[in-house]
């Protein structure tokens, strides 16, 4: 992979911080943005803008077709069976949300069952929190082992209590961790369970084959995939959303409105009340164009070789005294990596990293039930993205040598 060549493409990679060129390592938070990216969007806004699915007149019709031509490009990177089951939200934790609203009214009742994981990011427990205080429903979490992996025989026993709903992250935004998404959809399903993906991490770093992963509901973010923020996917296995009511009510998502009665559209116009980011998510769809000419092969094996070299600079450098969470060996993970270095906080490391011009995010990631999990208030994370090469990770490693020293 030529990141040479890609980093060109990423204007923002171009800026100093403090007498220092940038190096971008949290990627995990939100991807930076191509020049394909930003040129798709501001061509949407200049060329071809209207509301769509309303005019009769040839620029909305053209608006029309860019936007319903997006949801068929996630279609085609989601294997989904079509383009309807492709729902455009505004980002991960709205389609989240929108799912335990609409799964809130229907499928779960009082004293139902729902199975999230201890290593979830807020938007995954948060909305299924707040379904247990309106509708009294019991939320169990699959634990975690040592290295950061899901306990299964800890998912058996949630199972056996026969959960509605399982709902777990692919991967991990501290830990790393891939999890065996196949496997607890099939244990799942056998328990009679819908399950539910957050793809929030996985997408920007892998292609989602939402049949091959047994989901019945995915969802991700076009921001952390290099697309602009304020757009993201809900996906839906058909037969599913046709039985789900709407969270939301408006324009667009209706059939009929009387003073007595309303009828809502078919999915996805159901779940897509009001004018949608039509913008976004064209600019998405140049972004997945962007990744798939990179090549996921190529993008796995540069990532790979980054955390491998990053594990053998934190060994040689720190041993025992810098410690990363999650699995050890990266074929179990991605290239997050959230660490702990041994006498100083994670918010003065990421503050010290800054002065030389290294952006790592510090604190909770958002995910106060793992942190709790694990008996530690923060940590700090690194994680690069396609743009980021070995001397990035170099600068890291001597930022890091250098906050060490100060704290000695
Ligand atoms: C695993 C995971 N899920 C959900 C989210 C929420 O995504 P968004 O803020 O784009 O809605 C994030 C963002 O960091 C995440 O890492």
């Amino acid at each position: 992979m030529d990141v040479a060549r890609i980093r060109a493409d990423f204007p923002i990679l171009r800026r100093s911080f403090h007498g220092h060129p940038l190096v971008y390592l949290d990627s995990a938070a939100t991807s930076q943005k191509p020049t394909a990216v930003l040129d798709a969007e501001g061509q949407f806004y200049s060329e071809h803008n209207a509301n769509v699915h309303r005019g009769v007149y040839a620029l909305s019709v053209e608006a029309t077709d860019a936007y319903e031509g997006a949801r068929e490009r996630v279609a085609r990177f989601l294997h989904a069976e079509d383009a309807s089951e492709v729902i455009f939200v505004r980002g991960t934790t709205e389609a989240l949300n929108l799912v335990a609203t609409s799964l809130g009214e229907s499928v779960l009742h009082r004293g139902d069952r729902v199975v999230t994981t201890v290593m979830e990011h807020h938007s995954n427990i948060v909305p299924w929190q707040m379904l247990r205080e309106s509708k009294g429903i019991a939320l169990d979490f699959v634990d975690i082992d040592v290295d950061g992996r899901l306990r299964m025989e800890d998912l058996e026993r949630c199972l056996s209590q026969k959960p509605k709903v399982v709902t777990v992250s692919h991967a991990s935004n501290v830990l790393g961790t891939v999890n065996p998404v196949r496997e607890i959809a099939d244990r799942a399903h056998a328990a009679g369970a819908l399950v539910v993906v957050d793809a929030a991490q996985s997408a920007p770093h892998r292609p989602i084959d939402v049949r091959g992963l047994g989901a019945d509901l995915l969802a991700f973010s076009g921001h952390k995939t290099l697309g602009p923020m304020g757009i993201g996917v809900l996906w839906g296995r058909r037969q599913l959303l046709a039985r789900m009511p709407p969270a939301m009510g408006g324009g667009e998502m209706i059939r009929e409105v009387h003073q007595d009665r309303v009828e809502y559209r078919e999915a996805p116009a159901r779940f897509e009340a009001g004018t949608p980011n039509v913008g976004g998510a064209i600019a998405l769809s140049a972004a997945l164009d962007y990744l798939e000419h990179i090549g996921w092969e190529e993008i796995a094996d540069h990532e790979r070789t980054l955390l491998d070299y990053s594990a053998q600079q934190a060994r040689e450098r720190f041993g025992e005294r810098l410690r990363i969470y999650g699995p050890p060996e990266s074929r179990d993970r991605q290239g997050i990596q959230a660490f702990a270095l041994e006498g100083v906080h994670p918010h003065d490391v990421a503050t010290l990293l800054d002065a030389d011009g290294i952006a790592v995010r510090a604190g909770h990631h958002c995910c106060q039930p793992l942190m709790e999990r694990l008996g530690i208030p923060a940590l700090t994370r690194s994680s690069p993205y396609i743009y980021n090469d070995q001397s990035d990770i170099d600068r890291l490693y001597d930022g890091l040598e250098k906050v060490a020293k100060l704290f000695a």
